[in-house]
């Protein structure tokens, strides 16, 4: 009998690459949204979920806006960690397995050697914070989960850091912070690493689920022009050049266990597909 998932934030980035990649798998496939699922609604997400009674929920659904997170910690709370925690709750209740898509902003990123799953949390700004308590209650109410933190993410999709430098690229000049280093992670990478967990019955608990590898955001732009055949004036800045309302980490590398290829190569498939479309 096929697994039936039921995918949190469908109409999201990750949400519209995961679905399709589900039921290529096998997966019976039920997508949800904010009208048909609002996970900050408690009895929302008890009624949805009774009656669906999926296997496996994938939670994706979240507050995603780092820095608008900075003045309205409120409302990523309320998505994040209570939204959450009203997921994680009702999996537990009805023996569904729960897999939470983090971040690596759980991170403080002063780090000099690749995060592992069970390194110390410290996260330095409200979206991660509110992610990372997530996390716990994903730990605390539903026993039978995969926490899978990923990065630096961009897909077909949705608004992200490859379709904004290409939408930049006919600027004289585009300039792109040099010192914040990280694991850039194609959509498709991360839904193929969360069915492999899933397909191998691995372990439950926490996963780094994100691009082999690592680069700066001005070496992924680089990469990224270099293979989409770009000819742009661009140019390595800093972190205090370029302020934003959220502080970011510096080091955000995490060792992924294999689990997703090279970003360089993920990525070539990606500027390869664009194309195509
Ligand atoms: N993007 C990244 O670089 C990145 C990095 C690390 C981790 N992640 C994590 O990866 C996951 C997917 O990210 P993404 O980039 O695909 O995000 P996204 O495109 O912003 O998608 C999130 C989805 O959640 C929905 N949503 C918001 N509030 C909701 C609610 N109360 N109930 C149900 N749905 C709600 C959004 O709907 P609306 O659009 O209508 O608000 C949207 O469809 C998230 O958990 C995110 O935290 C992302």
């Amino acid at each position: 009998m096929h697994k039936k998932v039921l995918v949190t934030g469908a109409n999201g980035m990750l949400g519209q690459d995961l679905c399709p990649i589900l039921e290529k798998n096998g997966y019976d496939v039920i997508r949800t949204d904010v009208q048909t699922l609002d996970i900050t609604n408690p009895d929302m997400v008890e009624t949805v979920l009774q009656k669906e009674t999926p296997d496996i929920v994938i939670h994706c659904a979240a507050y995603t806006n780092v820095d608008k997170a900075e003045e309205d910690l409120a409302t990523a709370r309320k998505i994040n960690a209570n939204g959450t925690e009203n997921i994680a709750k009702t999996c537990g209740k009805i023996g569904a397995t729960l897999v939470y898509i983090s971040t690596d902003y759980v991170f403080a990123g002063n780090g000099t050697k690749p995060y592992e799953p069970t390194d110390k949390t410290a996260p330095l700004n409200n979206y991660g914070l509110t992610k990372w308590e997530g996390e716990e209650a994903v730990r605390k109410y539903c026993k039978k989960h995969y926490i899978t933190r990923t990065s630096w993410l961009y897909g077909i999709h949705g608004k992200n850091f490859v379709e904004t430098m290409i939408s930049l690229a006919d600027r004289p000049e585009v300039k792109v912070v040099d010192d914040q280093v990280g694991c850039p992670t194609w959509t498709v990478e991360l839904s193929n690493g969360i069915i492999k967990l899933l397909g191998e019955q691995a372990p439950f608990g926490t996963y780094h689920v994100c691009g082999s590898g690592k680069t700066s955001w001005y070496g992924f732009a680089k990469k990224m022009f270099e293979l989409s055949g770009l000819k742009v004036n661009l140019n390595p800045c800093t972190t205090e050049e370029f302020p934003r309302p959220a502080k970011r980490p510096s080091y955000s590398v995490m060792d992924n266990h294999g689990i997703c290829r090279n970003w360089e190569d993920a990525l070539a498939d990606y500027i390869k597909l664009r194309k195509e479309v």
